[in-house]
């Protein structure tokens, strides 16, 4: 079974490595030759757990790493895994999608195989239908069903998670007809997910179900927030008490009750952006998402207020931002709340100091020399009139009153109440505790 996998980002990558590990014959194809350069090496330009490692085993084995399309000429399956970002209304850019369904028409226009074509990329329902298969019957001069077939196959896997996520994934779903290729697509991951449940549905139920999932996390998370916040007002009250209690309810769930300091990533905020401006379009009402939605954006807002109220005039003030990453065990800052938040200080003129564990390079590339980048956690600290933990990175937990003297004025603004239990000799506020 020959595989080609169409780029090579978090998900694209993570599952290349990880088919090549299996034995099968694997061709991870990126337009970006740099890159691929990289990886053929061995070397992940991400900061991923145990992505590395994999893609070694991979490399070992029968694993190629290219820029050049017709690799894929003799492939069985062809996975497309390109971004889909947002645009600045909301919709997602399609371009990368099309771009790789157009050359993999050209190419499948040469071959003799049958293959199937998997989208994975995030696509608003009705873009396989609509967009990729006619893209690809016009460019390969061939029929849908008949010399190919075309499934949507949504990722679920969370960075920081990628290899344990695509090794162990929760479900698998198939978009498309009842064909030969839909038969041949199940047979191929029931054999390597055993035990998996496969739902298999149409392309657009498919398309929807991405959206419905990650739209769900994103409701639990905005209503934990909510929540929290409303805990803060009330004295002694702690909101991650009260997500481990509704989390024992079976009908509840105890994942993604972690208040803080709003979700982001590259992900659940361009897919509500998407999901909202789709339902629009279609003349649905989107209310709710709305909600959930604004009360994320809203979050950071309960940061930077408590901030003002308690340093008063912040103009020129040092502070210090602990953790830019969007989440802890990765380097991506994309659409990071740390990012949003230093933005916010700097228009209000403040001095920004940040740390960061491994996404320091990448917010650079932001910053600039706008912000000072510490090397330890300890050195951003010097003379600061707060501190604002906004990832929770494992080694912030080590944060006691030895670290705190070199602070100028010492305001703790914990976002993820990772010091709740330490005796803190300053002013420590804590998002979903309530002080007396
Ligand atoms: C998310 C989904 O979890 C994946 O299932 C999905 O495949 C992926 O998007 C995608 O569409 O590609 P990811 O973006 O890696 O994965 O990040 P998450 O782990 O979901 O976290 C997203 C944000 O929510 C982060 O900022 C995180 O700090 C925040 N979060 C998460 C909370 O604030 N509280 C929680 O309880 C959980």
């Amino acid at each position: 079974m020959k595989i080609a996998i169409i780029g090579l980002g978090f998900v694209g990558l993570s599952l290349t490595s990880v088919l090549a590990t299996k034995n099968y014959a694997v061709v991870g194809i990126d337009k970006d030759k740099k890159k691929c350069n990289e990886i053929r090496n061995g070397r992940v330009p991400i900061y991923e757990p145990d992505l590395e490692e994999t893609l070694k085993i991979g490399l070992r084995k029968s694993l190629k790493i290219s820029d050049d399309f017709s690799l894929i000429t003799n492939c069985d399956m062809i996975f497309v895994t390109v971004g889909t970002p947002q645009k600045t209304n909301g919709e997602i850019e399609l371009s990368m999608v099309k771009n790789a369904v157009r050359s993999i028409g050209k190419t499948i226009r040469k071959t003799k195989k049958n293959p199937i074509i998997f989208i994975k990329s995030t696509v608003i329902p009705g873009t396989t239908e609509k967009v990729v298969i006619p893209i690809l019957e016009k460019e390969s001069g061939k029929k849908i069903n008949k010399d190919f077939g075309v499934i949507s196959n949504p990722e679920f896997l969370q960075e920081s998670n990628a290899i344990r996520d695509t090794k162990y994934p929760h479900a698998i779903i198939l978009g498309g007809k009842n064909t030969s290729y839909m038969k041949k697509a199940r047979e191929f991951f029931s054999k390597m997910h055993s035990g998996v449940s496969i739902i298999v549905t149409g392309y657009q139920t498919a398309e929807m179900i991405k959206y419905a999932n990650n739209s769900f996390l994103a409701t639990k998370i905005s209503f934990i927030n909510q929540l929290s916040n409303i805990c803060q007002k009330i004295p002694n009250a702690d909101i991650d008490d009260v997500a481990s209690a509704i989390g024992l309810d079976p009908r509840i769930g105890k994942l993604f009750l972690n208040a803080g300091p709003g979700y982001g990533g590259s992900c659940l905020p361009k897919d509500m952006s998407a999901l909202i401006n789709f339902g629009g379009n279609v003349g649905a009402d989107t209310t709710f998402l709305k909600a959930v939605k604004k009360t994320n954006d809203d979050q950071i807002n309960n940061i930077v207020s408590l901030m003002k109220k308690k340093l008063g005039n912040i103009s020129g003030k040092k502070i210090t931002i602990l953790g830019t990453a969007f989440k802890p065990n990765t380097d991506d800052i994309r659409d990071s709340k740390s990012i949003e938040l230093i933005k916010k200080l700097l228009k209000n003129k403040m001095k920004i100091s940040v740390y960061d564990p491994k996404a320091l390079e990448n917010t650079k590339k932001i910053f600039g020399d706008k912000i000072i980048y510490s090397k330890s956690l300890l050195s951003s600290l010097e003379k600061s009139y707060g501190v604002i933990i906004m990832t929770q990175w494992k080694q912030f937990e080590s944060i006691n009153n030895k670290s705190l003297k070199c602070m100028k004025n010492r305001l703790i603004i914990d976002s993820r109440r990772m010091l709740t239990r330490k005796e803190l000799n300053g002013e420590y506020y804590a998002i979903g505790i309530g002080r007396e």
